[in-house]
């Protein structure tokens, strides 16, 4: 492998890979704003200058690949002025909100400012400011803290691939919008927060709600669709505040789309049961369970299991069901209209899948056969989910329901015996390529609810009702 000289430590690198990435690697911090892994390079914001031995002026690292036997330095007296410059220069508009910016704590403007910058500013003149257009019902823009690094003019027309930002006037006077100001259009415009690195695009869900400092972070996957992005839960209290892209460059590159990001809002709903349930009433567990037994018991029985369940589950239910409910069929369900994983396909050019929950692909290879319609004569459904899973629409049978639902869906089941959702529970999905993933447990199931085996244990333990 080549190599090169960084601030006097050996660096390997790849043909074709830019100083910043080389430099990281042997774990020296190039300071940019305008860069990003995944998008074309402009070198405009000049944060990431180094000197390069044998080059009389100072380079832009994001622009410039490394060379075999190259000698740089970042942390040169020349850099150092160079970064003060920049960050004066890019200071000059930026208000003082940082105590009431959400994007404080995690903002690389401020980060750079306090690590490269400098105390003093010698701007006197008044900053330029802008009233804000809103741009529909994802993103919050704040134009007055933009340094016009264009990367989210880049990430709409080189991933979303929908040209929808885009930088009106120039000099001063330049401003970030969108086209004729309209509502931002895309399915992945969550993406825009995260990749700003001010706080001139703020998700309009998470803002004000929560100083990122006091977030606990959990790696963990997306369930909301069969790709599995991989995310990172962010919770203070038991209660979820956002989800952010986790990087796999394999999978889900930097992105998440807005279904996913934002499908952890039936979590901490306030109408999700968490109480055990005799018909529309609170009960004991107990209670709840010889409620539910009895309901089934002496019926014909047939059994739905979310494909939003993990493989663990999966194979636990593969023992339980037979001893409990022997000769009952089961099938898996999850999206209308997706049966198999044949028929989960792209749902569009970026992310998404057909199959709106995450482990349809796992639970097949288990052996569940899907959902088409419930067999002749059924008379009772157990629904088994973990969450996602869209319920089938099941008239003129008793139903009780193992696992996550709202108010709304429980109207007029026999029991219900709640479980805990995919950020409550540790577990492996495996996504439409067949490779497995981690649902790692970011919160403690709210109320009285109970992870499947629990429940699985007590039902089989208690001696109320019947087994069917
Ligand atoms: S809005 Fe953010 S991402 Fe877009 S140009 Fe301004 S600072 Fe960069
Ligand atoms: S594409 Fe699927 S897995 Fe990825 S963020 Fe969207 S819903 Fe989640
Ligand atoms: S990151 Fe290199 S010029 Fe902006």
């Amino acid at each position: 492998m080549p190599k090169c000289i960084i601030d006097g430590r050996e660096a390997e690198f790849t043909p074709g890979q830019n100083l910043v990435e080389v430099a990281k690697k042997v774990g020296i911090q190039i300071p940019f704003f305008c860069y990003h892994p995944a998008l074309t390079v402009v070198a405009q914001c000049r944060m990431c200058v180094v000197e390069i031995e044998k080059m009389p002026k100072l380079q832009t690292a994001c622009s410039t690949p490394a060379a075999e036997g190259m000698v740089v330095k970042t942390r040169s007296e020349k850099v150092i002025q160079a970064q003060k410059a920049t960050m004066e220069f890019l200071l000059i508009n930026h208000p003082l909100d940082c105590p009431v910016c959400d994007k404080s704590g995690e903002c690389d403007l401020q980060d750079f400012s306090f690590k490269y910058g400098d105390a003093y500013s010698r701007y006197t003149e008044e900053k330029r400011t802008y009233v804000d257009l809103d741009m529909g019902p994802v993103i919050k823009k704040n134009m007055n803290r933009c340094i016009h690094c264009t990367r989210c003019i880049r990430f709409g027309t080189e991933v979303a691939g929908i040209h929808e930002m885009v930088a009106v006037q120039r000099g001063n006077n330049t401003e970030i919008t969108t086209i004729d100001g309209r509502p931002l259009e895309t399915d992945y415009a969550g993406n825009y927060a995260d990749l700003c690195p001010t706080g001139s695009l703020l998700l309009k869900d998470f803002r004000f709600k929560k100083r990122v400092w006091f977030l606990k972070r959990t790696s963990t996957v997306c369930e909301g669709c069969a790709r599995g992005c991989n995310m990172t839960i962010h919770q203070d209290n038991n209660v979820i505040y956002r989800c952010t892209a986790r990087e796999n460059l394999e999978i889900n590159k930097y992105w998440l789309c807005d279904e996913g990001r934002f499908n952890f809002h039936y979590v901490n709903a306030e109408d999700r049961v968490v109480e055990p349930r005799s018909g529309a009433s609170a009960a004991e567990w107990a209670d709840a369970i010889a409620v539910a037994k009895s309901a089934v018991s002496g019926k014909k029985l047939a059994v739905l299991v979310g494909s939003d369940l993990t493989q663990e589950e999966g194979k636990l239910l593969l023992e339980f069901l037979p001893k409990n409910f022997s000769g009952a069929p089961v099938f898996h369900f999850g999206t209308p209209g997706i049966r198999s994983s044949q028929e989960d396909a792209a749902a569009d050019r970026i992310l998404k899948r057909k199959s709106k929950t995450a482990n349809l692909h796992g639970l097949e290879k288990l052996g569940f056969k899907g959902f088409d319609s419930l067999p002749a004569g059924t008379s009772a459904v157990l629904v088994i989910r973990g969450g996602r899973a869209t319920l089938p629409e099941l008239k003129g049978v008793t139903t009780v329901g193992l696992g996550v639902f709202r108010d709304s869906e429980a109207q007029g089941f026999a029991a219900v015996l709640p479980g805990a959702s995919f950020a409550e529970k540790d577990g492996t999905i495996v996504n439409f390529e067949g490779r497995e993933q981690h649902l790692r447990r970011a919160i403690n199931p709210p109320g009285q609810s109970k992870q499947l085996p629990e429940i699985l244990m007590m039902w089989a333990n208690s001696k109320g009702g019947q087994n069917a």
